[in-house]
């Protein structure tokens, strides 16, 4: 896979067929995904809710390749993630998915435009662009000022637009959000979904777990799924 674009522009973004993941305990194995299959097309907004402990975790855990299914397939671009090597997965991950988590994430002792490079020397130490991180920055409409500020000089809700911004700095084909909304107050919650909403109408392909139906009024599908089953 090269680096820069992620392959089959023709296919979805992202295929599961008949994912099952079994993590084994002592007292018994717990499923927590059972024979899950869905595709996400390019330019999607969707949301994924559930119960609590109803899979919506590991799901977008194996979304974002940070674990691996005990059965089934994942395809990312067309290509199977079962065939990667732990390199391969690395870089899909680095270079064509980000990720926003509920407690925002933020490397404490680095600045606002610090944090949002982070990825960009990830990718190449060498060639970090101090415009880009401004762009993002902009997008995600963060004050100029607090650019040189540390985390916990902002409030929660100027800490995941920082991380949205750090999410974007490498292009993502894929936004995956955990509970994105779920440390912010209502009003705050209700400006990051709309940044996130302008995001997807600019082309970027979102995926965001909740609880709230208020978040996934935002989206345009919603998958429901409960005792790790997709309801239809
Ligand atoms: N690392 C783990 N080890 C063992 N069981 C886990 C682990 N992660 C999640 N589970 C179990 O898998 C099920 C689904 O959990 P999770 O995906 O976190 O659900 P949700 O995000 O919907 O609350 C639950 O029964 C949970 O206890
Ligand atoms: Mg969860």
């Amino acid at each position: 896979m090269t680096p820069e674009a992620l392959p089959g522009e023709d296919q979805p973004v992202l295929v599961f067929h008949d994912v099952v993941k079994v993590y084994p305990l002592k007292a018994g194995d717990v499923t927590a995904l059972n024979h899950i299959s869905f595709a996400v097309n390019r330019g999607e907004f969707i949301s994924i809710m559930g119960p609590s402990g109803s899979g919506k975790s590991t799901l977008l855990n194996l979304m974002g390749c940070l674990d691996t299914p005990t059965s089934g397939d994942i395809f990312i671009g067309g290509i199977r993630i079962g065939d990667m090597s732990d390199v391969e997965l690395t870089n899909l991950r680095r270079d064509h998915i980000g990720f926003i988590f509920q407690y925002f994430n933020l490397f404490p002792l680095l600045n606002v435009i610090e944090n949002v490079n982070f990825p960009q020397m990830l990718k190449s130490r060498a060639k970090v662009d101090e415009k880009k991180a401004v762009a993002v920055l902009r997008a995600v409409k963060l004050d100029e000022h607090l650019y040189v500020h540390t985390p916990l000089e902002l409030s929660g809700g100027q800490q995941q637009r920082v991380a949205v911004a750090r999410a974007l700095i490498n292009d993502p084909d894929i936004l995956l959000c955990d509970e994105p909304t779920g440390n912010l107050d209502s009003k705050t919650g209700a400006s990051i979904m709309e940044l996130m909403a302008e995001l997807n109408r600019n082309g970027t392909t979102i995926i965001v777990v909740t609880h709230d139906p208020r978040v996934a009024s935002y989206t345009n599908r919603t998958i429901q799924i409960v005792d790790g089953r997709i309801e239809s």
